[in-house]
């Protein structure tokens, strides 16, 4: 009986053996241990999908094309370049239809200010059916942006249960509060109390930095290049030709004590940040 009872227990004990070789030899090592041949998908919880809030999760864009608004894209010819890049992200509503030949037609994501949600709104078969592969991403205060009471969030909500098909995010009031302590770090001066806006290019750039590998920006122009007085003018806007000028509303913003977006202050930190990472200014062409 005894003997019996041993070899039942060493047969056994052989069984959990060999079956534990098995599963070693079979079962693979988890997927992050293995060096992935896929490209990691990045997640990013500053930008809170509607309705449901979830993070923006994609994978990472090898190159990016950040293409400004600015009136230094007209006759650029820069279109086809623009377009080869992996990701084209935008500002506000500027547009492709009738520029494709300057500033490209691809449209990968738009960074859209509150104040620019209307002129969304009004063109909502454009914007959110039409270009529904581009990716929304909405920047505003809470008053605005706030998800119970926000009045331009709720307008979204409407937009998103009218075409579910489109993609739209809101930065997260963390997200607006870390851009703000970005601003402060980079120019020791708090955002609010020097009476300055953020600018969309500022949130931009942040996502950018984020998203992309290497990031081609077209129409920034460098901090020193409104003090240059032989440069000539250009529209603020290349969609709004004879309109402001792009210099002179640069440096009125820069020199007003209040409720202005500080331009010229923001490029000078861009151009700190391009030292640091794969950042490269095309049009005009500058080096950091
Ligand atoms: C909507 O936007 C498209 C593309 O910019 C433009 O062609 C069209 O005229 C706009 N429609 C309205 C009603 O504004
Ligand atoms: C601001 O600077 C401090 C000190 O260098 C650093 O710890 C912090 O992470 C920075 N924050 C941001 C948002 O850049």
């Amino acid at each position: 009986m005894k003997i019996l009872g041993r070899v039942c227990v060493a047969s056994l004990l052989l069984c959990v053996i060999l079956w534990l070789c098995w599963i070693k030899a079979n079962v693979r090592e988890p997927a992050e241990r293995r060096p992935s041949l896929l490209p990691h998908v990045l997640q990013l919880p500053g930008y809170s999908r509607l309705p449901d809030g979830e993070p923006l999760v994609r994978n990472p864009c090898n190159t990016c094309a950040v293409v400004s608004s600015s009136g230094q894209m007209l006759g650029s010819g820069l279109g086809p370049q623009i377009d080869q890049a992996e990701c084209v992200l935008r500002m506000n509503t500027a547009p492709t239809v009738g520029y494709e030949l300057d500033v490209g037609s691809r449209s990968t994501l738009r960074v859209v200010s509150h104040t620019s949600v209307p002129h969304l709104l009004r063109n909502q078969t454009y914007f959110f059916q039409q270009s529904q592969d581009t990716v929304y991403v909405i920047w505003g205060p809470p008053k605005q942006m706030d998800i119970d009471q926000g009045i331009t969030y709720r307008a979204l909500l409407q937009a998103k249960s009218k075409f579910p098909g489109v993609n739209i995010y809101a930065l997260t009031q963390n997200m607006m509060a870390h851009c703000d302590q970005v601003f402060q770090n980079e120019t020791g001066k708090d955002r609010a109390k020097s009476g300055t806006f953020l600018s969309t290019g500022w949130f931009t750039m942040i996502l950018a930095m984020e998203l992309c590998e290497e990031v081609s920006v077209y129409g920034m122009v460098s901090e020193s290049y409104c003090r240059d007085r032989t440069q000539p003018p250009v529209p603020y806007h290349y969609y709004e030709k004879g309109r402001l000028d792009e210099c002179t509303t640069y440096m009125m913003h820069e020199r007003a004590s209040r409720g202005a977006h500080r331009f010229i202050t923001e490029k000078a930190v861009f151009s700190r940040w391009a030292r640091r990472k794969r950042i490269y200014f095309k049009h005009p062409s500058w080096e950091a």
